[in-house]
């Protein structure tokens, strides 16, 4: 392959992942590769669950974000968990990809917003109270030994999710956001006035719901990364 096509393939395998990223910031992941293939497999499950289109506009995730309540009970992108298991906001942490080392770890500050969502209050059937703000967080990322776990601040605080009897399986959203501005500053998002619809009105006449979307394009926030369980009350 001559040097003029190596750069264009290149260019093609590179820039997917580049148009995710904010103008004046690094690209993260030190493989870009790898980083597309694990981002393109986490949007194929995001469109699978339907997260895609119906609670978030289409995007490859740049970032693989890990969220964990205990060492037992973590998100893995569409499992089911108790509700019982998941009493107190879990912890988070980002990673370029699934394996190898975590390039955050020689990125400078880094800004991010964590949210969970509920589309499916209070069913998937029929979600009049979707969606369900269960949480708003700011968190940053700094280069250090243990440089991908987030040390968050809440907006929101964290409601645990409480599914119903009989609504069988909700789906609960996690999503990561940075700034669309590029900004390394401290984050100071908006808080919904409401955790119902997000402070939104109920869904319109076509059955169009509001959430987590709609409040991050007024925040100016972009999403990077997702992950999502599945939980429903025990008596079905
Ligand atoms: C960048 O975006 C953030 C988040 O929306 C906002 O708080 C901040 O004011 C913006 N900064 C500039 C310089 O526009």
């Amino acid at each position: 392959m001559g040097l003029a096509s190596g750069l264009i393939a290149l260019a093609l395998l590179v820039s997917p992942v580049l148009t995710l990223v904010p103008p004046n910031q690094h690209v993260i992941g030190v493989e870009p590769t790898s980083n597309l293939k694990s981002g393109e497999k986490i949007r194929q499950k995001l469109h699978k669950a339907e997260i895609i289109p119906t609670v978030i506009d289409d995007f490859i995730p740049s970032l693989t974000l890990d969220v964990k309540w205990s060492t037992d009970n973590y998100a893995s992108l569409g499992n089911t968990l108790k509700p019982k298991k998941l009493q107190d906001a879990p912890s988070i942490s980002l990673h370029a990809s699934s394996s190898g080392k975590s390039a955050i770890c020689s990125e400078t500050t880094r800004s991010f917003v964590i949210t969970l969502t509920d589309p499916d209050a209070p069913s998937r059937d029929d979600p009049k109270w979707s969606e369900m703000c269960h949480w708003i967080a700011t968190g940053a990322s700094f280069s250090s030994s243990d440089c991908s776990t987030l040390d968050l601040d809440e907006v929101m605080p964290y409601k645990a999710p409480g599914p119903p009897e009989k609504t069988g399986k909700h789906r609960y959203v996690f999503f990561a956001f940075t700034p669309q501005n590029g900004t390394t500053d401290k984050l100071y998002p908006s808080k919904p006035k409401d955790r119902q619809h997000w402070g939104y009105d109920g869904p319109d006449d076509n059955g169009k719901t509001h959430g987590v979307r709609d409040w991050a394009k007024e925040n100016g926030l972009v999403p990077v990364a997702a992950n999502f369980i599945y939980s429903k009350h025990k008596k079905q």
